[in-house]
């Protein structure tokens, strides 16, 4: 396993064959294939964040995907702090459809109105202390993923959502509009606005968004699965024996098949530990041999995600 640190390189003058493992497109920019899911950071103190946020960009890292409603504005403000100098370096992406209720189960209330997915823009502004969003994606509440459910008021049509959203690109408040936790339906659907990714669950052990995924190959939409580490991925017999095989960490190995499964994938793994986001970083530089990948390949769909439970030790908030 290589183990030089992965260095951002000069996207603007990188045609895009050239650096397609590396590389790929995210609205209009072209990202390094391995970014941060900065969740985790809800359990990590301030400077610890920030430092951790600060050398994740260090390493390459240019696409940090984030919500207000993580940590009540916490994580967005320890990413405005970390990046204020990198800021036009970095693509932020941050989601809509729920709002911070520490009474709530998981500490989160849906927030599925038009009105609603405005004021977390607004939220997501003031606590990231930016005037525009590079990438805003819509996390519905009735995709079939894990996490908070929509009932009565909540259940919103999703033409009215993304009219809402469009407004505030149109405005220039967001850059692009992404989908997270939706079927394939609702992709069709939302196509006409323009979309620049979708963000559902997915990774080696549970498929069941596969459908949503080959609508993104077909049309080149940028696939960005959350949770590419959960579903029990790291302990896998399988993977573990991979791992040893390939000189690999076991969480390489699952984000190194999750690169090589579709060229439209971005990977955001969450991690608390420098030692974790190095490895993460390099996942783009492990090779899955064909036997291995075959292997992999075959496990198929091992978990249905039909509701909140997870052979995971880290379980969903949204
Ligand atoms: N759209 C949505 O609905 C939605 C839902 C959930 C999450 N997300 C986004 O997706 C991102 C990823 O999700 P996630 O962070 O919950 O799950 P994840 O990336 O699948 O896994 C994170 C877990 O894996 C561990 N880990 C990370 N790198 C590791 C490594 N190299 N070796 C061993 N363990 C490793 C982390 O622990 P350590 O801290 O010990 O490394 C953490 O417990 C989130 O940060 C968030 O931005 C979106």
């Amino acid at each position: 396993m290589p183990t030089k640190p992965t260095k951002p390189t000069d996207t603007a003058n990188t045609p895009p064959e050239a650096d397609a493992d590396v590389r790929g497109l995210l609205g209009d920019r072209r990202v390094h294939r391995v970014g941060y899911g900065a969740m985790q950071l809800e359990h990590v103190p301030r400077q610890e964040a920030i430092a951790l946020l600060r050398r994740a960009v260090e390493l390459g890292v240019d696409h940090v995907d984030t919500a207000h409603f993580y940590g009540a504005g916490a994580v967005n403000e320890a990413i405005g702090s970390a990046l204020a100098q990198q800021r036009d370096g970095v693509l932020i992406a941050s989601k809509v459809g729920a709002t911070h209720e520490p009474a709530a189960e998981y500490g989160l209330a849906p927030a599925q109105r038009p009105e609603q997915l405005r004021a977390e823009v607004e939220a997501n502004l003031r606590s990231l202390g930016v005037d525009r969003i590079d990438l805003v994606n819509l996390r519905r509440l009735d995709g079939g993923g894990p996490g908070i459910r929509a009932s009565g008021d909540q259940v919103v049509d999703l033409d009215d959502q993304l009219a809402a959203l469009a407004d505030l690109r149109q405005a220039g408040t967001i850059g692009h509009i992404g989908l997270s936790n939706v079927t394939r339906a609702q992709l069709r659907q939302a196509l006409p606005v323009g979309i620049a990714c979708v963000q559902n669950h997915y990774n080696l052990l549970d498929r069941t968004d596969a459908p949503v995924l080959d609508e993104c190959r077909a049309r080149n939409i940028a696939w960005v699965p959350f949770f590419p580490l959960g579903s029990g991925v790291t302990a896998h017999p399988a993977v573990l024996a991979a791992a040893e095989r390939t000189d690999a960490s076991p969480a390489q190995v699952g984000l190194a098949w999750l690169l090589g499964h579709a060229p439209q994938t971005l990977l955001i793994p969450g991690t608390t530990k420098p030692a974790h986001l190095e490895q993460n970083l390099r996942a783009v530089d492990v090779h899955l041999d064909a036997d291995t990948r075959a292997e992999l390949d075959g496990l198929g769909n091992r978990i249905e995600h039909t509701g909140r439970t997870k052979n995971t030790a880290h379980e969903p908030t949204s």
